[in-house]
């Protein structure tokens, strides 16, 4: 949810918070009328089940009922394990956790992205005045899915999550180069360790394998939220209106490599 606050807080007139915690998504959406800076600012709580394409096309037809049109959507949904404190080793992991863990993170993704962009297509463009820089086209949109450094590498017994998060890579390039035609822009954020409740959770249990997770984590990171909202609010904004298909790292160089 910090990523719909600092939304919120960055001047947006509108914000959808969605969740399948409704509870959470309607405490957060109170929560940012507190820091709303813009003067007509409105919010909205929904609850939202990414693994239902019902709910998923429920979901994009409020946002413009109530809004009029998308601008932006910050994917930021997740699931790391079935039980978050599990690390479980590659051979023993379950075909029913791999199927959990890759619908919610990867189909969930596909499902609304392809909900947004069907929206997003048909708007006018958004022009936007950047003062001194005068008028520019923001195109019809931005997606941002928070997705994570395990795109691009692996840690120990958390297959799903690695398989998940690399198909969520994929998934921003395809529909990023669909998209071009559209002008709607499509990124993802990578961070690795996290100040969440998905990241205390993990934390909870070492691994079972040689490699102490949270020894790691600690000693790189964690990362506070803001800095992965920023990012996405940055990849939003007037100045990454020729960024798409990319990936932002944010893992303090974790995956440059192996001598870091
Ligand atoms: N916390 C970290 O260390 C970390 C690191 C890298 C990437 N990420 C990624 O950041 C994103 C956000 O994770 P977080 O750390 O804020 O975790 P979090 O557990 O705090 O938030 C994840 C949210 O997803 C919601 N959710 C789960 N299943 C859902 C479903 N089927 N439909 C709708 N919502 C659902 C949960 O209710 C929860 O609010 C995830 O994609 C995660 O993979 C987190």
């Amino acid at each position: 949810m910090e990523v719909a606050l600092t939304f919120a807080a960055s001047g947006a007139k509108g914000v959808l918070f969605a969740d399948l915690n409704y509870d959470g998504a309607a405490r957060a959406a109170e929560q940012s009328k507190a820091l709303a800076k813009h003067p007509a600012y409105r919010c909205q709580a929904a609850m939202l089940d990414v693994t239902d394409s019902r709910s998923v096309l429920d979901l994009a037809d409020l946002a413009v009922q109530s809004f009029g049109r998308i601008d932006y959507f910050i994917n930021a949904v997740g699931l790391l394990q079935v039980d978050c404190a599990e690390y479980v080793p590659f051979e023993q992991t379950q075909e029913d956790d791999y199927d959990r863990i890759l619908n919610i993170n990867a189909k969930g993704a596909f499902l609304l992205s392809q909900a947004v962009v069907n929206v997003m297509r048909s708007q006018d463009i958004h022009q936007i005045d950047v003062d001194r820089h005068g008028t520019i086209s923001a195109g019809r949109g931005a997606i941002v899915n928070v997705s994570s450094a395990m795109a691009f590498g692996a840690v120990p017994a958390k297959a799903p999550y690695t398989a998940s998060k690399h198909a969520m890579l994929g998934l921003t390039r395809a529909c990023a180069m669909d998209c071009k035609p559209y002008d709607i822009r499509v990124n993802q954020v990578c961070p690795a360790w996290t100040k969440t409740k998905m990241h205390e959770d993990s934390c909870r249990k070492e691994p079972l394998t040689p490699m102490a997770v949270e020894k790691m984590a600690a000693r790189h990171i964690p990362m506070e939220t803001y800095e992965v909202a920023s990012a996405c609010l940055y990849l939003c904004s007037p100045a990454a209106v020729s960024i798409t298909g990319t990936s932002l790292m944010m893992d303090c160089g974790l995956t440059i490599g192996p001598t870091f």
